[in-house]
C-alpha cells in the first residue's frame, strides 16, 4: 500500500454520505470535500462528519487541483455526464451504480479512460458484499467444482419513489444481477436476448415508453460454454426487497434465501438426499480490510451521526459491501 493519501470529494449526499465516515478512517484516504446542490443540507452533513470543503456546484468542484478523486453518488442520469467531465478534468472516478444509461456513453467513459489514464471504478456493491466474496472464496478454493450454471435477480417495489423513477426500465439498471454473474467467472457476454413480461401500470409506462413489469435475460458468456439468467422487477410485481446470485457447481451449488434475513442455502452433490442441502451463515470478510475500517462491514453510520437530523442505517446494508468497495 502506498503512503500518499488520495484526496477524496464525494458527490451526492443520500447514499452518498453514508461513505463518508469510512474514507475518514481509512489510511490511504483524505476525506477532502463533499459537493451537494442544496447549501442546507451541505452544511448539515459537512458539519456532522467535520468535513470543511464543501461545494455546491459540481464543476467548480472539478476546477480544484486538490481533488484526486471523486465518488459520484447523484442520481442516474447525471452518473455519465459527471464521470465523462470529471476525467477530462483529470480525476479518477469512482461512480455508484449504473455507469450510464446509454451504450454511447459507456464507450464513452471506457475511452477517456484510455485516453487520460485515469482510474473509473464502477461501485457495484454486490460485488463486494459478503455473499459474493464468499461464493468467490470456494470456487476460487475448487469447492463448488465446475460452474454449470449462474442466475441473479433484483426485484423491488419503487412505487411513490421520485423524480426519475417511475416507470425506469428494470435492465436500465441491472448491475446487482449483471455484476456478480460476469465478476464471478472473469468472463465477458457474448450476447444477450432478453424478454419483457408483463405490463405496468398507464402511468408509468408514459414516462420511458416502457411497458414491462418484470425484465428477464439470458447471458451466453464468450469463449466458455456457460450462460446466466438475470430477472429484474421495479412496479407492480408482488415481490419482498431480494437481490439474489445463485450458483451451480458439480460438486456445490449456492442458493440465495428467499426471504430477508433467513440462511442461504448450501447444496453439496452426492450426500443422501437429505443431507443435500444446508443453511448456512455466509461470514464476514472484514479480513480483508485495514483495521480502522472493519467495523463498517457490519455497522452503519447511525451512531456517527446521530446528533444531527441525518437519517443513516444502524446496520451496515448492501452485505456489508461499502469499506470493502472504499478500500
Ligand atoms: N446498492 C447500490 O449500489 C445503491 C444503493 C443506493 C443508491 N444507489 C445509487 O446512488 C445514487 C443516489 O441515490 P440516493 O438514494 O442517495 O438519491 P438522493 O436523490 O437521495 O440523493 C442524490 C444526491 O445527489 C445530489 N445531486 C443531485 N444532482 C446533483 C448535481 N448536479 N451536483 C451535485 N449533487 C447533486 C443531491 O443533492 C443529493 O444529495 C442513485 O444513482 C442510486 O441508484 C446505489
Amino acid at each position: 500500500m502506498s503512503a500518499r493519501k488520495v484526496n477524496v470529494a464525494i458527490v451526492g449526499l443520500g447514499f452518498g454520505a453514508e461513505f463518508i465516515p469510512i474514507y475518514q478512517r481509512h489510511p490511504n484516504a483524505n476525506m477532502y470535500a463533499i459537493c451537494q446542490r442544496t447549501r442546507k443540507k451541505l452544511d448539515a452533513v459537512g458539519d456532522a462528519f467535520g468535513v470543511q470543503k464543501r461545494y455546491t456546484d459540481f464543476h467548480k468542484l472539478l476546477k480544484d487541483p486538490k481533488v484526486d478523486a471523486v465518488h459520484i453518488n447523484t442520481p442516474i442520469p447525471d452518473h455519465a455526464w459527471q464521470s465523462i467531465a470529471a476525467l477530462k478534468a483529470g480525476k479518477h472516478v469512482a461512480c455508484t451504480v449504473p455507469m450510464a444509461t446509454s451504450i454511447a456513453d459507456c464507450r464513452k467513459i471506457v475511452d477517456l479512460v484510455k485516453q487520460t489514464r485515469k482510474k473509473y471504478m464502477m461501485m457495484e456493491t454486490v460485488v463486494y458484499a459478503r455473499e459474493f466474496l464468499h461464493l468467490k472464496e470456494l470456487y476460487q478454493k475448487g469447492e463448488l467444482g465446475k460452474i454449470q450454471f449462474l442466475q441473479a435477480s433484483h426485484q423491488q417495489d419503487m412505487d411513490g419513489w421520485p423524480n426519475y423513477w417511475p416507470g425506469l426500465p428494470p435492465m436500465w439498471y441491472a448491475t446487482h444481477c449483471v455484476g456478480p454473474m460476469l465478476a464471478l467467472t472473469r468472463a465477458t457476454a457474448e450476447y444477450v436476448s432478453c424478454f419483457g413480461s408483463g405490463t405496468i401500470r398507464k402511468e408509468l409506462v408514459k414516462n420511458y415508453k416502457s411497458p414491462f413489469a418484470v425484465e428477464t435475460a439470458h447471458i451466453k458468456f464468450k469463449g466458455s460454454d456457460l450462460t446466466a439468467r438475470i430477472y429484474r422487477s421495479l412496479f407492480d410485481t408482488a415481490r419482498q426487497y431480494r437481490e439474489s446470485i445463485d450458483v451451480y457447481g458439480s460438486k456445490k451449488s449456492f442458493e440465495w434465501t428467499l426471504i430477508e434475513h433467513e440462511p442461504h442455502i448450501l447444496h453439496t452433490a452426492k450426500l443422501p438426499e437429505a443431507k443435500i442441502p444446508s443453511k448456512i451463515k455466509v461470514p464476514d470478510y472484514a479480513r480483508l480490510l485495514p483495521a480502522p475500517i472493519r467495523r463498517f462491514t457490519t455497522k452503519g453510520v447511525y451512531d456517527l451521526a446521530k446528533k444531527t437530523h441525518l437519517s443513516f442505517t444502524q446496520v451496515a446494508r448492501h452485505g456489508g459491501s461499502y469499506p470493502n468497495l472504499v478500500h
